[in-house]
């Protein structure tokens, strides 16, 4: 099931706050739906916002075909931060707006038509280079997976968070391809439950065995020696390895730490920020209180109960033993590595 579909001028997006009782695709046909869809979820998951956004950029620049070249560069640029401002902590999508930017700057001399034309070709790069760089995180991170392992998993890292195969989840199709996974332990990720509702889903359709936990049992289950390594994905890494991900990753790599499990973040290079020299820096999104105030649109909190929603945290790179990425596994010392890897992204 592809989270993302580019046909006919009209970026395609599966629903994911449907899933999984409904497939339903909402299409966009301008940047300011696709803008809608990031932040309201419908498309999530760090790498496929970044390929939304790209695809946004090119639905701005056909919507501006009439525009003199001035007028339709600062609208392009208006337009990415419009994209740019519907969720602050994936830096994919900054980066994939960015690179659509430049790739417009670099042209702009040519007609509004071909710039268009530039863009679509770019955005297509960017889908179709997300997918290999997964095969490759798969096939560098299958290398740290013992045979028979037992591996736990956050939030949904896979084939719907990107444009296929996955982060996490792609080493983890890589094991299962390679018969060397037991199964995986879900945690259900309160409070969007995109483990519950998403990875379990998407991890089932691949047959791929698959254990659903409430986040609260994390503890108890590695306390019982029943999981060989966690492996979650990343919205930024900061260039000392920090890395941000969904609300209750930092909580796993702690109780992992303490129960001496190898911990893994999976990332391609696009989610490593080399602006920012730790993760205190990174912005994390609060999202709105009706979130964990309701249960399936059914208020479950007393009235006047103050609520707080941060949807990621960060992890330090203390707690991480390894990164993997499409280049590679990194090990600590991060900020060495990842200045030898991605200086030149
Ligand atoms: O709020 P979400 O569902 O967009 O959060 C997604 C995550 O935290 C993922 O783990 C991360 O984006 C990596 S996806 C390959």
């Amino acid at each position: 099931m592809k989270s993302v579909i580019w046909e006919n001028s009209t970026l395609k997006l599966l629903n994911q706050t449907k899933l999984p009782l409904r497939i339903e695709y909402v299409n966009c046909k301008t940047h300011k739906e696709v803008a809608g869809c990031i932040k309201n979820m419908i498309v999530r998951g760090a790498p496929a916002i970044g390929v939304a956004a790209a695809y946004g950029m090119v639905l701005a620049a056909k919507e501006f075909l009439e525009a003199s070249n001035k007028n339709f560069m600062d609208k392009l640029y208006n337009a990415g931060e419009l994209l740019k401002s519907t969720r602050p902590t994936a830096v994919n999508l900054f980066w994939a707006v960015d690179k659509m930017y430049k790739a417009a700057k670099d042209n702009e001399e040519a007609s509004t038509m071909d710039i268009a034309l530039i863009l679509e070709k770019a955005a297509i790069d960017i889908h179709e280079e997300d997918i290999a760089l997964n095969k490759s995180i798969g096939a560098h991170g299958v290398k740290v997976v013992p045979v028979g392992a037992v591996i736990m998993t956050h939030c949904n890292a896979g084939a719907l968070a990107t444009a296929g195969y996955g982060t996490a989840l792609g080493v983890i199709r890589t094991a299962f391809e390679k018969g060397i996974l037991e199964k995986v332990f879900a945690c259900e990720t309160r409070p969007l439950l995109q483990g519950a509702r998403l990875t379990t889903w998407e991890l089932h359709q691949d047959k791929i065995p698959v254990t659903l936990i409430t986040d609260s049992m994390a503890g108890y289950i590695m306390s019982q020696g029943q999981i060989d390594m966690v492996i979650v994905g990343a919205d930024r890494i900061a260039k000392n390895g920090d890395a941000a991900n969904k609300i209750g990753t930092y909580s796993l790599a702690v109780l992992a730490n303490y129960h001496n499990i190898p911990f893994f973040v999976a990332a391609p290079y696009s989610t490593i920020d080399m602006d920012m020299a730790s993760g205190d820096e990174i912005i994390i999104e609060e999202r709105h209180c009706n979130e964990i105030r309701h249960i399936q649109d059914v208020e479950v909190v007393p009235e006047d109960i103050h609520t707080y929603n941060p949807a990621f945290d960060v992890t330090p790179n203390k707690l991480i033993t390894g990164i993997i990425t499409d280049r590679g596994i990194l090990a600590a010392p991060y900020e060495k590595e990842i200045d030898r890897l991605f200086s030149k992204k």
